[in-house]
């Protein structure tokens, strides 16, 4: 049989390399080594609220019913979940659909999981950061806090980040900065990330500056996430026509094929696949934060357990996650830092 060299392990290395992509594809092999040394996840997206207070241009999570049960997961089943998960993970997200601090308990949440030992992050459109939840946020020894905020300037940020204020974000993070330098803590680091799209590409240099002058830690920009297998969905067109960048020199998951239609970059070389898996307000568990519908639901926290150690013939939800490594269909999430801390 005549070898095909186009279709060989070798020469799809050499076109990653070629195209640039070689950092990620080394990234995602050592994902690859370090989940076959190590059996269960160690970071966790825990989804404490699948209700939002903006209704986002570019959003999904927020036009789509996604079927929970639970608006907001309750503090029992997160301290369930939290004393489950300790022996095994080290590091959770508050984050997935909805907004974190639309949950009365976030912060009982954040201290109860960071005095277990956790790391906690927390990604946040940072509207509801008013002085009382500024100073909860700081009490709560809450690691990470990325705040998102996808436009510069008011007219842009409000036309996509529907229902929020440009103004009032601004002012929020200007002072959760100071109080955290005030009362001299390290945590949390604070973040602000920009998804860039047609409408704010012509801002990205102002959210640069306006990241060095709020003083936050580190400022990226992130790519355009494009759910193509709901291609019925009038938003998914408005995505790829009004909002989609083709630019080699910002992040994209997307290249335009010849046809000139979109095509994943990268696609099932997602290295947040099973290493991140997602429990929603509901306590399912799914595996990955691409299935925001929750449709490859591997377990039921609230009635199962996470992990099981040393017992012969019983099978855990992680064991699930073990096996769900194939077929990936998401494109890696690419995100650029553009300041440093
Ligand atoms: C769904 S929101 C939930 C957390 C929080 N409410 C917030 O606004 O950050 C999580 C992140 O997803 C991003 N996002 C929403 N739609 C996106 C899309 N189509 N592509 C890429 N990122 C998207 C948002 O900008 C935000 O940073």
């Amino acid at each position: 049989m005549k070898y095909n060299f186009h279709k060989s392990k070798f020469y799809q290395t050499l076109a990653r390399v070629s195209e640039g992509n070689f950092a990620r594809y080394l990234s995602f092999h050592l994902h690859q080594l370090f989940q076959k040394l190590n059996k269960y996840p160690n970071d966790i997206v825990i989804e404490t609220a699948s209700v939002c207070n903006l209704n986002c241009t570019i959003c999904h999570s927020v036009k789509a019913e996604l079927g929970r049960k639970n608006r907001f997961m309750s503090l029992a089943l997160f301290k369930k979940i939290i004393d489950d998960i300790t022996p095994i993970c080290n590091t959770i997200g508050v984050s997935f659909c909805g907004e974190p601090l639309l949950n009365k308990d976030i912060f009982k949440m954040i201290r109860y999981a960071s005095g277990k030992g956790m790391c906690v992050s927390m990604l946040t459109n940072g509207i509801l950061l008013n002085a009382d939840a500024r100073m909860s946020i700081l009490d709560s020894r809450l690691n990470f806090m990325a705040i998102s905020m996808d436009g510069a300037s008011n007219h842009t940020y409000e036309s996509i980040r529907i229902g929020g204020s440009f103004d009032t974000l601004v002012e929020n993070i200007r002072l959760l900065v100071k109080e955290r330098n005030q009362r001299e803590l390290h945590n949390p680091s604070i973040d602000l990330q920009m998804v860039v799209t047609q409408k704010n590409i012509h801002e990205v240099d102002i959210f640069e500056k306006l990241a060095r002058e709020l003083g936050v830690d580190r400022a990226y920009l992130k790519s355009l996430h494009i759910d193509r297998s709901r291609e019925d969905v009038a938003y998914v067109k408005s995505l790829e026509k009004d909002y989609f960048v083709n630019s080699t020199s910002l992040p994209s998951r997307y290249i335009t094929n010849e046809q000139g239609n979109l095509e994943l970059k990268d696609k099932g070389l997602c290295p947040q696949k099973v290493r991140t898996p997602v429990i929603t307000t509901d306590g399912e568990v799914l595996p990955c934060c691409f299935d925001i519908f929750g449709e490859h639901v591997l377990g039921n926290i609230a009635n199962q357990r996470f992990w099981i150690s040393g017992i012969q013939g019983n099978t855990s939800i992680s064991d699930a996650i073990w096996l769900c490594t194939e077929n990936c269909l998401c494109a890696p999430i690419v995100s650029h830092q553009i300041t440093k801390r």
